[in-house]
C-alpha cells in the first residue's frame, strides 16, 4: 500500500507542533535543509521517538568520497530515507550505495518545479523532460539505490522500467499548484504506481491538519 510522507517545511517549534498532533498516524515526516540546520540531529532523534519514520531530504549532489562520507552520518543517526541528486552521476551514487547501511537511498530526478525550458536552459539533447528522467531514473537503479523523487507523470514509465521505490511530491488535493510545475492528486499518483506521496504546503498551512492527513490515507487506502 502506498505511504503518505508529510513535508516539515517548517521552523522547529511548529514542525514539533505538528508532529505531535500526527501521533499514531502511519506518516513518515520529512525534514529538509531548514529544519535540519535548526533541530539537527536531536530533533530527528525526537521524531523517532515519537514513533515517526524519518526522511532526511537534503538533496546531496558533491563529488563521491564528500557525498559517501555523509550517507554514512545520516545512516548512522537512524535516518530511515535520505536523498541526493542523480545528476551528481554514477561514481557518486554507487559510493553513497556502498555506505548507506539500512538507509533507503532515494535519487531526486529533476525537481517538480522544473518544466520543458530547463531542458533547453541546460542545453540537453533529451527530446522530453520524461525521457530525462527515465534515463536519470535508469541511472539510479544500476548504481542499486532504493528508489528516486519523481513526478506523478512519470511514475508509470519508471515502474514499468525499473523495480525502484517511487516517491512523488507536488501532490495537490484541489487546483492548487503553487511554485510546482508538474502536480497530481493522492488517487492519481497512486494509480500511476507511487509507493511514497510528499505532500507539504496542502497539510501544514491547513487549520486541521489531520483532517487533511485522514482524508489523504482513506483515499489511498481504499485503492
Ligand atoms: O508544499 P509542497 O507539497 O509543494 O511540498 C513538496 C515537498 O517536496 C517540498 O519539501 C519539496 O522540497 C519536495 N520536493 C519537490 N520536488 C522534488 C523533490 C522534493 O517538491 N523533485
Amino acid at each position: 500500500m502506498a505511504r503518505l510522507c508529510i513535508a516539515l517545511d517548517l521552523d522547529k517549534g511548529q514542525a514539533l507542533r505538528l508532529a505531535d498532533k500526527l501521533l499514531g498516524f502511519p506518516v513518515i515526516l520529512k525534514v529538509g535543509p531548514k529544519l535540519f540546520l535548526e533541530g539537527g540531529r536531536d530533533l530527528i532523534e525526537n521524531l523517532k521517538e515519537k514513533g515517526f519514520e524519518v526522511f532526511l531530504d537534503m538533496k546531496f549532489h558533491d563529488i563521491p568520497n564528500t557525498v559517501a562520507l555523509t550517507v554514512e552520518s545520516a545512516s548512522r543517526m537512524g535516518v530511515d530515507y535520505l536523498t541526493l541528486h542523480t545528476l551528481g552521476g554514477p561514481e557518486m551514487l554507487e559510493m553513497a550505495v556502498s555506505k548507506k547501511g539500512s538507509t533507503k537511498l532515494l535519487g531526486v530526478t529533476l525537481l517538480t518545479s522544473h518544466g520543458e525550458e530547463f531542458l533547453d536552459f541546460i542545453r540537453s539533447e533529451y527530446k522530453s523532460l520524461k525521457d530525462f528522467v527515465l534515463s536519470l531514473a535508469q541511472t539510479a537503479s544500476r548504481a542499486g539505490l532504493d528508489g528516486v523523487v519523481c513526478s506523478g507523470h512519470e511514475v508509470k514509465e519508471i515502474k514499468e522500467k525499473t523495480d525502484l521505490l517511487t516517491v512523488v511530491p507536488g501532490i495537490r488535493l484541489r487546483d492548487r499548484k503553487d511554485d510546482q510545475k508538474r502536480t497530481m492528486t493522492p488517487k492519481e499518483a497512486v494509480k500511476n504506481g507511487a509507493d511514497i506521496l510528499v505532500m507539504g504546503r496542502e497539510i501544514y498551512l491547513s487549520s486541521q491538519p489531520e483532517e487533511v492527513v485522514r482524508r489523504v490515507l482513506e483515499q489511498i487506502e481504499k485503492l
